[in-house]
Order: C-alpha cells, then sequence, then structure tokens
C-alpha cells in the first residue's frame, strides 16, 4: 500500500513556520502586499503596527525560510480584529492562508478575545469562503468603504470564540487542516 502519510523518520511535512512578524521581515511582507492588496499599506503602517500597538499582534509564516504569508490582529479586551491577512501568489490554494487565519483565532483566544471581526470585499469571494468555514458571518455592509473603487466592505464577525461550541468547530477544522498538511510534500520536494 502507498503510504499517503510522511512517517516520522523521513522528513517532515512543510507546516508553516509562523512567528512574530518583526522589522527585519517587512521587506518580504511588502512584496506580498504589492502582489495582494490594490491599496497596498505603506512600511510605516507595518513599522508602526509592530512597534508601536500594543494592541497588535502580526506574524509571518515560512516555507523553507522563505516568507510565504502573513497575518495580524487586534485585540481590544473581549473584541478582536483582523487588519490584514496575505499569502504570496505562487502559494495560495495550499492551506497555508487557513494556517495563517488559525493562528490569528488561536492568538485572539489565547489574548482572551470572546469575539472577532473583520472586514471584507464584497467581490472577495475566495476570502469570504475560508472566513466562513472558521464561523464567520456578516452582520452589516459598509457603503463604498474601498476608497480606490468605492466597493462595499462586508463586516463579519464570528464567536463566541470561548464558547464550547467554537472550540468544537475548531478541534475538527483543525484536524482537517492537519491532515491536509500530513499530505503536503516534504520541504525540499514541493
Ligand atoms: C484569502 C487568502 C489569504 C487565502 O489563502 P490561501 O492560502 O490561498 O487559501 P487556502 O488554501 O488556505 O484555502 C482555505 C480556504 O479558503 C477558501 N479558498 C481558497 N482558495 C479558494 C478559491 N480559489 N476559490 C474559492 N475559495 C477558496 C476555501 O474556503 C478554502 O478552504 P476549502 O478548500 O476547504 O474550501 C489568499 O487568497 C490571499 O492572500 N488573497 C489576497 C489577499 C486577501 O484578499 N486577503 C483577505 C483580505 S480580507
Amino acid at each position: 500500500m502507498k503510504a499517503e502519510l510522511y512517517q516520522a523518520g523521513s522528513e517532515s511535512p512543510r507546516r508553516l513556520e509562523i512567528e512574530p512578524m518583526t522589522a527585519a521581515d517587512l521587506p518580504a511582507v511588502l512584496r506580498i502586499e504589492a502582489l495582494s492588496f490594490s491599496t497596498a499599506w505603506p512600511l510605516n503602517a507595518f513599522a508602526n503596527e509592530i512597534r508601536d500597538n500594543k494592541l497588535a499582534h502580526y506574524f509571518t509564516g515560512r516555507l523553507d525560510g522563505k516568507i510565504v504569508a502573513y497575518g495580524g490582529i487586534w485585540v481590544i479586551l473581549e473584541d478582536s480584529h483582523v487588519t490584514t491577512i496575505a499569502v504570496h501568489p505562487d502559494q495560495r490554494g495550499l492551506k497555508l492562508g487557513e494556517e495563517m487565519l488559525l493562528k490569528l483565532l488561536d492568538e485572539a483566544i489565547a489574548q482572551g478575545a470572546s469575539w472577532i471581526t473583520l472586514e471584507v470585499r464584497e467581490s472577495n469571494d475566495v476570502a469570504q469562503k475560508l472566513y466562513r468555514k472558521y464561523g464567520f458571518t456578516t452582520v452589516s455592509t459598509r457603503r463604498g468603504y474601498y476608497s480606490d473603487n468605492g466597493e462595499n466592505a462586508l463586516v463579519m464577525w464570528a464567536g463566541n470564540l470561548k464558547g464550547e461550541l467554537y472550540a468544537a468547530r475548531l478541534r475538527v477544522l483543525r484536524g482537517a487542516l492537519d491532515a491536509e498538511i500530513a499530505r503536503r510534500p516534504p520541504n525540499g520536494m514541493g
């Protein structure tokens, strides 16, 4: 039988290596940012967030030592807010965005949040599908929120993050994601 999972002793699967974002990460983050958003955040926006904003928690994800994803949240007491999330266009569809979103949710919960919100472009079906998978639902629309093209933003929320129902949902999703990760080719083979 052909082994589906990479066994102990073989190379490990390509799990995203997620660490807090540092100033040294910003050139790579800005490259992905420019490829991902029509209105890109400038360097000082990220620099201020990671240096000065005590409510902010930003992370980068590496594969083979190279930054391929990043994301950030703010946590204000029981409320949290996904401020950004992106994966390099060459690496999308490999569940890396999902790994990063799960990290942001774990961090929000670890910091004591019960609720998490975000804004997403009405046309961004891919991101909306990812968020819905993790229990986000649309609660309102901000008309003309995006200044570049006047597009509406959907405001989505998920919670109660501390409740048993959400914990059970995360357990199931984490298990399925771990199984996907185990099927990824190991480092150097992907
Ligand atoms: C949104 C984004 C982070 C998703 O990352 P990704 O690594 O490509 O997505 P993943 O492979 O982790 O997929 C996870 C889920 O996202 C959704 N998804 C991903 N690619 C999709 C596609 N092509 N079509 C529809 N849904 C898709 C699905 O729900 C998928 O789960 P499923 O396969 O079990 O259905 C990535 O597309 C991105 O960087 N986009 C540009 C920046 C952006 O729009 N950020 C969000 C701002 S609000």
